[in-house]
């Protein structure tokens, strides 16, 4: 199937009341759980890259991207492909060309102003390329350089600031900060799901939640509830492919090709992205 673009999934989610799902890839497995997770789940999805997995492929954003836009191509599910968590403006620069629809512009780290002038800019640029542009107020905790907790003083998404940085910026979508944090390996995260419904009813552009594999499944549906449009998880399909590996090595410590455990590993990750995807793809709003 063609791909799609990624503010068309969110408006069409947003208008039916549910959220889309968005999973981080690192592997060609991850790539391939993903579509084949969103296949059997019979729902769209988003295939995103974040800075972080160009930095594993010592920074060529290439070969991941063109694998993940090969099998979205060649699946019967409805993708888009994002460019996640970007800080480096010549990684930016390779969106349009790598087959991205949309981008994620992170200067969340930076003060309030810095965060300003810097998405401006970038925002200014993705435009004129046709690319959707998402960026981040307040800190999604568990980032190098974000505070230790997500329940610091000061770290959540103020709603009033939120509408002055969305008009400043002209962003597209905002990642808000509400109580979850990034590359938890527990599900127990609660989010402030009043705050959820303010910034909803402030802000004109769709939310983002990010860090959403220590969201509870309760939790999740709750938030996408409350007005969140587009969920983040990367950490959950982890966490399903370590563990199978490693489960495989030890039951068969003499195994020496890979495919004999990356095929269970990439049959969990399937598995845990039809059952996220349906959670975060139920219509709960009016
Ligand atoms: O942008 C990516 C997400 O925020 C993923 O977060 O790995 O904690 O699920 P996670
Ligand atoms: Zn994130």
């Amino acid at each position: 199937m063609t791909l799609c673009a990624t503010g068309d999934l969110v408006d069409e989610a947003r208008g039916a009341g549910r959220a889309v799902v968005a999973f981080n890839v690192i592997t060609l497995e991850h790539v391939e759980a993903v579509v084949a997770g969103l296949e059997q789940a019979a729902l769209p999805g988003i295939v995103q890259v974040s800075e972080n997995a160009v930095r594993f492929r010592q920074g060529a954003v290439l070969p991941l991207a063109r694998a993940a836009a090969a099998c979205a191509e060649a699946s019967g599910a409805r993708l888009a492909l994002h460019l996640d968590h970007v800080t480096d403006p010549g990684l930016l620069r390779q969106a349009r060309e790598a087959g991205f629809s949309s981008v994620m512009f992170d200067a969340g780290a930076a003060p309030y102003q810095e965060n300003v002038r810097a998405t401006r800019e970038a925002a200014d640029w993705a435009h004129g390329q046709g690319l959707w542009v998402e960026a981040e107020l307040g800190y999604v905790g568990g980032k190098p350089d974000a505070p230790a907790s997500a329940h610091e003083e000061g770290v959540r998404t103020d709603p009033e600031e939120a509408a002055a940085y969305v008009a400043a910026t002209e962003v597209d979508a905002l990642a808000v900060a509400v109580g979850s944090s990034h590359a938890m390996t527990e599900r127990t995260a609660s989010l402030d799901h009043d705050l959820v419904r303010a910034l909803a009813r402030r802000l004109d552009v769709p939310l983002v939640l990010h860090g959403s594999s220590g969201v509870p499944d309760d939790e999740l549906r709750r938030a996408v509830e409350a007005g969140m449009t587009k969920v983040n998880i990367g950490t959950a399909l982890n966490l399903a492919f370590t563990g199978e590996v490693r489960d495989h090595l030890g039951q068969h410590p003499d195994v020496s090709d890979p495919r004999k455990y990356l095929r269970d590993a990439r049959d969990a990750m399937a598995s845990a992205v039809a059952q996220l995807a349906a959670v975060v793809s139920a219509p709960t709003r009016a």
